[in-house]
């Protein structure tokens, strides 16, 4: 080899090492977190695809058609490539009331403590639900069912709830400090998200367990929960098409219910699932799976519950997964920063609950949930109601702050930040009042 060429060879080699050593290090440094987007005029252009149309092209025109063709075919997709396919109910739901207490709340309500085993097996994993039932009248009520953040004793103060022995996140939830093992402290520090008293006011009963229950919310590589129940043998984890937790904690919601279909308290043909944040992400995925619910409230559930994922504001489909490895399934990898190759966006999920009445909620300030690619999923699911006969969202725009807007899709934004708060209980119980009580 001539020296030039020498000379050239070894700059070669330097820099290719250069690039490995530049690789090696990127790997070891952590990813630079990258601003959010809110800033609308950089949302990209973005083609939705449309409810009524199939994947092979054809308009869907008929009642029938939507039914039989294009909501199994949505469904599917959700299934395969974002939450996961999830398993049967257990061969056997084992259920256990543990206390009822006939004068709680100063003789205003029923409160009742029920365990679900949802293992043949073993005690675990248990679902533990607090059910509190309107004092007065005989007949079965009308049930708001929704997964709580900090245990059931966080519910209310109510000195009579059991304090759970499992496993609690722990967090700082607006301010309220949630342990890892529950404590008498823990008691009613969530409470104000969730009304008991005006619930059961209203001729309610409320229905809640807490979410890790059914899958602690971290990244073990599904080895604890529910999912090393459906195994099959070998199995370690889910396959790339199966139930992430957001999957998970929905069918631990169905289970709910069917306890709830054997109460004789509680009327099962009239059950609104709900949720906040990452567990209204979760009643929009229950209320897809189950069509037992009647009526669905999404709270605030922004990335992968009501938001649009092509608008690519606030939090992004790329953000979601790289945080929370475990909330999807793996198939949904694939779509960080190229949501474009979706084939589908949330407003087919939100759509997926017709002919049932749906209600999704925002809040001005809570930018990382996008409260537009929220409205807009309401709105763009409409089509699919016009189609069933049915009003959708009324209007075409967005509405201004605390200006709910009901038809068959609800939707307002309150002002303020991410939270569940008295307004939003108040629209969710209108619009219960007026779907699930109609023809009283
Ligand atoms: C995070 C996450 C959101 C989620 C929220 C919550 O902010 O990025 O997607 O909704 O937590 O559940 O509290």
């Amino acid at each position: 080899m001539r020296p030039g060429n020498l000379m050239k060879a070894g700059i070669g080699i330097c820099a290719s090492l250069m690039l490995m050593l530049a690789a090696a290090a990127s790997l070891l440094l952590p990813t630079r977190e990258r601003e959010p987007n809110y800033d609308e005029t950089k949302v990209p252009a973005y083609d939705l695809p449309d409810p009524l149309v199939t994947e092979d092209g054809r308009r869907v025109k008929t009642a029938g058609d939507w039914r039989e063709i294009r909501r199994p075919e949505i469904l599917e997709l959700f299934r395969s490539q974002m939450y996961g396919r999830r398993p049967g109910p257990p061969r056997e739901l084992r259920s256990r009331v543990t206390s009822v207490e006939t004068r709680a709340l100063g003789g205003k309500a029923v409160r009742k403590e029920v365990s679900l085993y949802l293992s043949p097996k073993q005690d675990l994993p248990r679902m533990d639900l607090l059910i509190y039932l309107p004092a007065s009248g005989s007949d079965p009520v009308p049930a708001f069912l929704g997964l709580n953040f900090g245990g059931n004793h966080s519910v209310h103060p109510d000195p009579g709830i059991t304090l759970p022995k499992s496993w609690m996140r722990p967090s700082r939830v607006e301010g309220a400090v949630v342990e890892n093992r529950a404590t008498e402290k823990g008691r009613g520090t969530l409470s104000r998200r969730w009304p008991v008293e005006k619930i059961i006011g209203r001729g309610y009963a409320l229905v809640t367990a807490y979410y890790g229950d059914i899958d602690p919310d971290y990244d073990d590589e599904f080895r604890n929960g529910v999912h090393p129940l459906f195994y099959r043998p070998g199995q370690t984890r889910p396959d790339a098409d199966e139930w992430g937790s957001i999957a998970a904690w929905a069918w631990g919601l169905s289970r709910a219910l069917d306890y709830l279909e054997t109460d004789p308290g509680i009327d099962p043909a009239k059950v609104a699932v709900l949720g906040h944040s990452r567990l209204g992400k979760t009643a929009l995925w229950a209320g897809a799976e189950d069509e037992r619910f009647s009526l669905v409230i999404s709270n605030n559930s922004g990335c992968g519950g009501a938001a649009l994922s092509r608008r690519r504001f606030g939090e992004t489909v790329e953000r979601i997964n790289r945080v929370f490895p475990h909330w999807f399934c793996g198939n949904f990898k694939q779509y960080g920063d190229n949501e474009e190759r979706l084939p589908i966006d949330q407003h087919l999920l939100v759509a997926l609950m017709a002919p049932r009445p749906v209600y999704v909620a925002s809040a001005v300030e809570d930018r990382w949930a996008d409260p537009k690619g929220e409205y807009l999923s309401a709105r763009h699911a409409s089509p699919v109601y016009a189609l069933l006969g049915l009003p959708g969202l009324p209007g075409d725009s967005m509405p201004g702050a605390n200006q709910p807007l009901t038809g068959t899709i609800g939707y307002h934004v309150r002002s303020g930040r991410h939270d569940v708060t008295g307004y939003d209980w108040d629209r969710y119980l209108d619009f219960a009042d007026r779907h699930l009580r109609k023809g009283r």
